[in-house]
């Protein structure tokens, strides 16, 4: 007997190819964000059974960050407010992630991107910025984001009609990303289970929009905010706040509780990270591991939530890999 198999296309069209629309003409709103929760089973091993720890996995946008949802966020605020336009080019002070989100944007949507950025960022990132297309001007190391945040401020008085400057440190857009975003889907991920909220803090966005959505949602969940422990430190993206221009968006007041992260622990989860849980992550998300494990280990019941704001590829040129 002749069996006749049949064989199921293993490369189906999307919907979109069906339809006859190009790739290119999909709305990029569609590629940010609804990113994976991802649990730590290995690394939370030794815990209660009755406490879960899971990693938002943001290195799935396209970008490779968290920083993705608040340039798009951003960007299309600054459209609808009539303050970008073609022609203008987007500028923005950057520690690298919110400027490659801006460059690969931009290169999509036809726009100029000119971003500063810390001359110690590192070479991944100023390539990664180079590649879209961006310009790149390179700020002192010491004075951090602060620094290039200054020099932006000039750069756009010498000529203000050229620039769209959505200056991410005091634009209501970037926490709104969040707010309607982040938050709605790690609560729709863990079946609206989530008991603690923890991340750090850059511009602040991502913890201040996710925790006001959160406690709307539940007012009992407990978000945890931490910092670099240090005023000089390497993980790149934070910012300590006591020494730190404060971003205009920043709330003191609502965080439950504030802590503080070294950068020798979060190079040791990273490879943790790597080793353990075969996760490919950047620093701040090392530490945000580490901060969220501690968190966990005071618990015996609970569902403890963090942000992987970016991938390990980013930083691939560090000199810790090579220590043990
Ligand atoms: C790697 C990394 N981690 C954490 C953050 C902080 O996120 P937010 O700016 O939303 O506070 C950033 C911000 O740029 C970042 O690039």
């Amino acid at each position: 007997m002749t069996t006749i198999l049949s064989r199921s296309n293993p490369y189906p069209l999307t919907p979109q190819a069906e339809a006859g629309v190009a790739p290119g003409s999909r709305d990029i709103e569609e590629l940010v964000g609804n990113t994976p929760l991802i649990r730590l089973k290995n690394l939370a091993a030794d815990l209660p059974s009755g406490v879960r720890v899971y990693g938002k996995a943001e290195f799935f946008n396209p970008g490779g960050s968290v920083k993705d949802r608040a340039a798009l966020s951003m960007v299309r605020d600054g459209e609808r407010r009539g303050l970008l336009s073609p022609g203008k080019t987007i500028i923005d002070a950057s520690s690298g992630n919110t400027g490659i989100a801006y460059a690969w944007i931009g290169a999509a949507l036809g726009y100029q991107v000119r971003i500063c950025l810390p001359e110690n960022a590192s070479p991944e990132r100023k390539k990664m910025l180079k590649a879209f297309g961006a310009e790149v001007t390179l700020t002192s190391a010491q004075e951090g984001t602060d620094g290039a945040q200054r020099l932006v401020k000039e750069i756009v008085a010498r000529e203000p009609g050229r620039y769209f400057y959505p200056d991410q440190y005091n634009n209501d857009a970037n926490w709104r990303a969040h707010y309607h975003g982040t938050a709605g889907e790690i609560w729709e991920q863990t079946g609206g289970q989530i008991t603690h909220f923890v991340a750090g803090l850059g511009t602040t966005g991502t913890f201040v929009g996710t925790t006001r959505r959160l406690k709307e949602l539940n007012p009992l969940v407990q978000c945890l905010s931490f910092q670099p422990e240090f005023p000089l430190h390497g993980l790149e993206g934070m910012k300590h706040l006591a020494t730190a221009l404060v971003p205009g968006i920043w709330d003191e007041h609502l965080p439950d509780q504030q802590l503080w992260a070294s950068t020798e622990e979060a190079y040791t989860m990273v490879k943790r990270l790597a080793r353990e849980e075969g996760l490919f992550v950047g620093i701040s998300a090392g530490a945000a591991v580490a901060t969220s494990l501690k968190v966990a280990r005071t618990l015996s019941e609970g569902v403890v939530v963090t942000i992987l704001c970016d991938g390990a590829d980013k930083y691939l040129s560090d000199r810790f890999w090579d220590e043990d």
